[in-house]
């Protein structure tokens, strides 16, 4: 999954409701609550104080959908909402385009507040910035499928031409242009969700809302339907919120995801930090079996490289380093701190007795195979197999970012097999291109992280 959240800050855990300097949010939520029910504002004081949702509404005629809820969702980013049924996920959704209005907080969309708009600007905004895509398709039986994924122009008042255009624009992008003419009916569960999809891609908003979109299809169309998304935002850059209960499409679709328990947001993070850094016991009990070495990657299993040397350093630099790093192996890198290879104790006691100034002619690029830093763990085994040496993460611009000895990857496999007790606390001691060091590591390792029982 290409998530720049998760290789921006792989390991870091970022505030909840921050988005950045200078990035403007799309939509940003404070404070938000939803009580059903009577002495609403009642239900509210006593929930602000923290209280769990049974305790805290006891006696009164009220239901707390959603409680306390702040986050901020960048432009371009699949923000994911997930929680079990009745968690509040429907509820908030309908509060961030107006359909229903929170019992006190805020919701700004493009920096306007949505909970003082009168109803007509809330349906210009609901025309304008915001469109939504349901679990059941809501697509009209005796329209054509052209006329329902213009439907939002229609009622907007577009005329018949531009709406063609556009929704034809639309079903070309969800691969449905050949059945413009046909009836809903003659299509397949798949398409369908996919003409419900043009009609929010035909109304040009820059933001989507989709609750549980893909929920009715069965497994191998919703993939497939979750791969076509994945590939027109790639293209199209929407900010979409996404609801769901299946923790497998959250962690594929989701730039980040705030999972949701009784009401209350429980944690914000990218697929990654929510499966290594789990907020709670709940967190961690929901996300046990997700299969981690395909959301886990190469940065969260290496281990910071130590006497990484200069390809102008000199063969008795090298010498030194490889004596203290008690390794047979040092990395070496260029200009631009760009990887180059490495050079073993042989080629260092060469380079030394011929004399040489540096390590120019020495390095071997054959012995380290290298692998970008957001790999899928489940990526990396064939690398570890056939590296003689601890596998080199480069960055994006193909600098060393850290190395992967074969143990690593090892002990991050015995604390990811879900049935396996958590692999014991030893950090990875083998001879390595890693020298032991004192200085604590930069680097947090996956190795030896408790997993929830
Ligand atoms: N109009 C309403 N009146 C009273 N209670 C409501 C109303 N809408 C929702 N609720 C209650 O609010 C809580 C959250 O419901 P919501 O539909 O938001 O959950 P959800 O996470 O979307 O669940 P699901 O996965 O089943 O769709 C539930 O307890 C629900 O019964
Ligand atoms: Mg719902």
């Amino acid at each position: 999954m290409t998530d720049e959240t998760r290789r921006r800050s792989p390991l870091a855990n970022p505030p909840a409701v921050s988005v950045g300097e200078g990035i403007v949010s799309a939509l940003a939520v404070q404070s938000l609550y939803k009580i059903f029910g009577n002495r609403t504002d009642e239900a509210v004081r006593r929930l602000a104080t923290g209280a769990p949702r049974a305790e805290a509404l006891a006696g009164l005629p009220a239901t707390a959908a959603v409680i306390d809820a702040n986050f901020e969702v960048r432009p371009g980013e699949i923000f994911v909402v997930m929680g079990l049924s009745g968690s509040g996920k429907s509820t908030l959704i309908r509060m961030l385009n107006g359909l229903l209005r929170p019992t006190k907080g805020s919701v700004r969309v493009d920096g306007v507040e949505l909970t003082t708009l009168k109803p007509a600007a809330l349906r210009k905004l609901r025309r304008e910035k915001i469109s939504m895509v349901f679990q059941h398709f809501a697509l009209m039986p005796h329209r054509t499928v052209l006329e329902n994924a213009g439907y939002a122009l229609e009622v907007a008042g577009l005329p018949k031409a531009e709406r063609r255009e556009r929704a034809l624009d639309a079903l070309r992008m969800v691969g449905l242009q050949e059945w413009a003419d046909k009836l809903p009916h003659d299509l397949s569960g798949g398409m369908r969700q996919r003409v419900g999809l043009a009609r929010a891609l035909a109304a040009g908003t820059d933001i989507l809302l989709m609750d549980e979109a893909f929920s009715a299809l069965d497994p191998l169309i919703r993939r497939e339907v979750q791969d076509q998304l994945l590939e027109l935002q790639a293209e199209l850059g929407k900010t979409i919120i996404f609801i769901t209960h299946d923790l497998n499409e959250a962690m594929r679709l989701g730039d980040r995801i705030a999972v949701m328990r009784d009401g209350r947001i429980v944690q914000i993070g990218t697929a990654e930090e929510i499966l290594t850094d789990p907020a709670n016991d709940y967190v961690a009990q929901f996300v046990a079996d997700v299969d981690r070495t395909r959301i886990l990657t190469a940065a969260s299993v290496m281990e910071k490289p130590q006497h990484v040397l200069d390809v102008n350093a000199g063969p008795r630099v090298a010498a030194k380093a490889l004596r203290e790093s008690q390794t047979s192996v040092v990395y070496v890198t260029g200009p631009g701190k760009k990887f180059v290879g490495t050079v073993t104790e042989d080629e260092v006691l060469r380079a030394l007795r011929e004399g040489r100034a540096n390590l120019d002619g020495y390095v071997s690029t054959e012995r380290v195979r290298t692998v970008t830093a957001d790999t899928a763990v489940a990526d990396l085994f064939a690398d570890c197999a056939e590296s003689q040496h601890p596998v080199a993460v480069l960055d994006d611009r193909g600098r060393l970012t850290g190395v992967i000895p074969r143990i690593t990857l090892l002990s991050a496999l015995a604390s990811v097999a879900p049935d396996e007790p958590a692999a014991s606390d030893e950090p990875a001691a083998e001879p390595t291109a890693v020298a032991p060091s004192s200085e604590p590591a930069d680097i947090e390792l996956v190795v030896g992280k408790e997993m929830p029982a």
